[in-house]
């Protein structure tokens, strides 16, 4: 799916993806992957001026909202991961350390937010590893994400999130709709292991891209 440019980047279809991997490889823990370009090829179909990323990684998904949206914020939990970003010169956002989005002001409202949580279910046998494990049934920290997001959302806008099906589908969409938002699948990639999906989460029952 991803290519090694000459220079040791990637390139992802006609994106040309700035991510010195000799670097990113000794500072971040969670590379780019399949999860990460269904995000991105998710994304393209919307408009607007805000947008927010909740864990941002190593910024690949931040850099193309910062080529499409004015203003854009980004955060994680893990620091090392905010730095990385911060000394890239082309992901033009402003960085916030925190848990899930719980640290932003809510008098700036985002047209766009998107999330690609860890997902996967923890294993006790394991150390818990916060890019990669989303709680014992792999779906509490998208919960999470999406709880501290709602606020956040412009009343027209969307949240995008990224759920697999190797963590509980169903205790994610009842959240939502306790919530009373309305969802729907937007984008779905199956992989020999797992099934990825991106979900739309809006207040409206009505399609919210191509704003
Ligand atoms: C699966 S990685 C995705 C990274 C990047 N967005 C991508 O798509 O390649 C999940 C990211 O969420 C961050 N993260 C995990 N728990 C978090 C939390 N509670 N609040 C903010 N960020 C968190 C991790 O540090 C990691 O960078």
């Amino acid at each position: 799916m991803t290519n090694k440019s000459s220079e040791g980047g990637l390139s992802y279809k006609n994106l040309n993806i700035e991510l010195d991997q000799s670097v990113s490889r000794k500072i971040l823990r969670y590379q780019p992957s399949d999860d990460t370009y269904l995000m991105l090829d998710s994304l393209a179909r919307y408009r607007g001026k805000s947008a927010l990323e909740i864990g941002i990684g190593s910024g690949v998904i931040l850099r193309e909202l910062s080529k499409r949206f004015s203003v854009v914020v980004g955060t994680d939990i893990d620091y090392a991961a905010l730095s990385f970003c911060n000394q890239s010169n082309d992901v033009k956002a402003d960085l916030v350390c925190c848990d899930g989005a719980k640290a932003l002001a809510t008098s700036q409202k985002y047209d766009l937010i998107v999330g690609n949580p860890p997902y996967l279910p923890f294993d006790d046998n394991d150390i818990f590893d916060r890019t990669i494990y989303g709680g014992i049934t792999g779906s509490e920290t998208a919960i999470e994400f999406l709880k501290s997001a709602i606020c956040l959302l412009s009343q027209h806008g969307a949240i995008l999130i990224l759920l697999s099906s190797l963590s509980s589908l169903s205790q994610f969409y009842r959240e939502v709709a306790l919530l009373g938002l309305s969802r729907r699948t937007i984008s779905r990639k199956k992989l020999f292991f797992e099934t990825l999906l991106v979900e739309e989460i809006s207040f409206f029952h009505q399609q919210v891209h191509n704003r």
